[in-house]
């Protein structure tokens, strides 16, 4: 079976109502990423920290996986289809993805504050101050904010450099390190990227742009490698 590496951003999850954060509307024109995503902004304003991603994983109950997070399952009957996401939702898990790979942590995880290899699944919606890790520190998302490793990356470039098809779906390309991913690809290696915006790709050697939103693109890519007509 060939690999398909799929590198997956906020967009794939546009079409499920979660807001993207550079597009217009998106989270970062709302709230300072210094006040809400930084380890220093958990430090200075736990609260503010805390409701942030506390509105985010509550939002995650009313969402639903959209025809693009299907259309990558469906994907899996030909092909074996391993999901790098930059997103901390779960729908690539909740469409049914059997290889999800998360280089920016998951909303539905927190982890302690004194030992980061105590991860835990959070029960509901809501991290509160006084929630604690089994070695009674405070409990904190389990997200990488900004300046923090991206302790998944090693692993992502690794898996990215035995891609048969690279897609890139709904991701601006503009964070470091998972926009360098593709450059782990191997030279002649199709690569495909979905998104309906207008973004430089001059960068991705032999890049085959669908300019569509991600439900119709990743459908019609689909269509199309498993026609064979490509990849
Ligand atoms: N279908 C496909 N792509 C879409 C759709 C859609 N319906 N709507 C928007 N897009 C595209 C936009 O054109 C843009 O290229 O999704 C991309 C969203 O870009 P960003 O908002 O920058 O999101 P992302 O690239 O995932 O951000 C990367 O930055 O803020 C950090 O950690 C955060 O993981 C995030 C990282």
């Amino acid at each position: 079976m060939k690999r398909i590496v799929v590198l997956t951003g906020a967009g794939i999850s546009a079409e499920s109502g979660i807001r993207t954060f550079r597009d217009s509307g998106g989270l970062w024109e709302e709230y300072d990423i210094m006040d809400v995503a930084t380890f220093e902004a958990w430090e200075q304003n736990r609260d503010l920290v805390m409701e942030f991603y506390n509105q985010r994983r509550k939002q995650l109950y009313e969402v639903k996986p959209n025809e693009a997070h299907y259309a990558l399952v469906d994907l899996e009957k030909d092909f074996d289809v391993r999901i790098i996401t930059q997103n901390v939702d779960d729908l690539h898990e909740r469409a049914g993805s059997s290889h999800v790979m998360h280089l920016h942590g998951e909303l539905k995880k927190v982890r302690s504050t004194v030992d980061d290899s105590l991860v835990y699944d959070l029960d509901g919606w809501e991290l509160k101050v006084g929630d604690h890790c089994e070695k009674g520190s405070q409990l904190r998302p389990h997200i990488v904010w900004f300046g923090e490793p991206v302790e998944m990356i090693p692993a992502a470039a690794d898996l990215s450099s035995t891609a048969d098809i690279y897609v890139i779906i709904g991701t601006s390309l503009n964070v470091y390190p998972a926009a360098g991913l593709v450059g782990y690809v191997r030279p002649g290696t199709p690569v495909y990227l979905i998104d309906p915006g207008e973004m430089s790709v001059g960068h991705i050697p032999g890049v085959r742009v669908i300019r569509e939103k991600a439900g119709r693109g990743t459908r019609q890519l689909a269509e199309m490698l498993r026609s064979g007509k490509s990849g």
